[in-house]
């Protein structure tokens, strides 16, 4: 079997101190990547850092501050001597009606779900393009969901920011393509995980009143999956892997459903 290697390669995930970011992470640690974490939650980020190894290390980064990035971003590059691959992956859910919406929570997930990406997209390129100080290109990963290509209730902003997410994705792969910089940018749909921000979201639209329980409500999105189940941390991870080999050297400015089926 061919396996996906990405020895010599340096990676940072944002988001990394838990949840899909952590299994993005050991993945891409596991194919031989060099890895940086990038969180603000600074004593978990730093644990998992130490779990992966010598040679991987934790940067505190707000991906929603301009400046945060610049200095975490050089911080990885001058901590594992380049960089070849970032994952956008930090982002929130806070379910809510339409009716019920609250501007603030809306502009907090449209500030680190759509800001805290294009940020990365932005300081990605600076870094890997030729005559930055990791000047070698690379590929960017962008991490949508399955929200972006459905009608689910009471995730009207959170599908919203995703599906910002996906056009970022693709205009930033054309600014690359036509300027020279040797990134590729890809974006991946994941489907409902049944972590920490896939509980609490099949505990709100059970406590909104949309399902009678949360389990019905899990029950719903497995309905609607031809694979028929949720999607494990490992799903995630392996689709990211992918994007970041040369095995998809040609892929780009797609989004990759990784839902078993669910997105349209
Ligand atoms: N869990 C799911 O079912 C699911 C499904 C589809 C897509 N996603 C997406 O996958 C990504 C990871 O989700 P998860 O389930 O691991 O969520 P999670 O809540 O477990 O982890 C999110 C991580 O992002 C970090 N973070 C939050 N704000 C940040 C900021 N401003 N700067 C830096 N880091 C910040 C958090 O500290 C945390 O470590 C998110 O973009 C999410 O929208 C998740």
């Amino acid at each position: 079997m061919t396996q996906l290697d990405l020895t010599g390669r340096i990676a940072l995930v944002t988001g990394g101190a838990q949840g899909l970011g952590e299994g993005m992470a050991h993945a891409l640690a596991r194919a031989g990547a060099k890895v940086a974490i990038a969180d603000i939650q600074d004593d978990l980020g730093a644990k998992v850092a130490e779990t992966l190894g010598e040679g991987h290390t934790f940067v505190h980064l707000d991906v929603t501050d301009d400046a945060s990035w610049e200095v975490g971003v050089a911080a990885a590059i001058e901590q594992l001597g380049g960089l070849d691959i970032v994952v956008n992956n930090a982002g929130v859910e806070i379910t809510s009606l339409l009716v019920d919406l609250d501007p603030e929570q809306a502009r907090t997930m449209l500030d680190i779900n759509v800001v805290g990406t294009a940020l990365g997209i932005k300081h990605a390129f600076r870094a890997m393009r030729p005559g930055g100080p990791a000047g070698g290109g690379g590929t960017v990963i962008n991490v949508a969901s399955v929200a972006a290509t459905i009608a689910f209730p009471a995730i009207s902003i959170y599908s919203a920011s995703k599906s910002a997410v996906d056009r970022l994705t693709r205009v930033a792969a054309m600014e690359s393509g036509k300027l020279g910089y040797g990134v590729r940018v890809n974006c991946i749909y994941p489907g409902l995980v049944p972590n920490q921000m896939g509980a609490n979201l099949a505990n709100d639209v059970a406590r909104i009143g949309l399902f009678g329980s949360p389990e019905e409500a899990v029950g719903a999105v497995v309905e609607l999956t031809p694979s028929g189940r949720l999607a494990s941390t490992e799903d995630i991870a392996d689709a990211v892997v992918f994007l970041a080999s040369d095995q998809s050297g040609f892929v780009n400015g797609v989004g990759l459903p990784v839902d078993g089926g669910m997105g349209m």
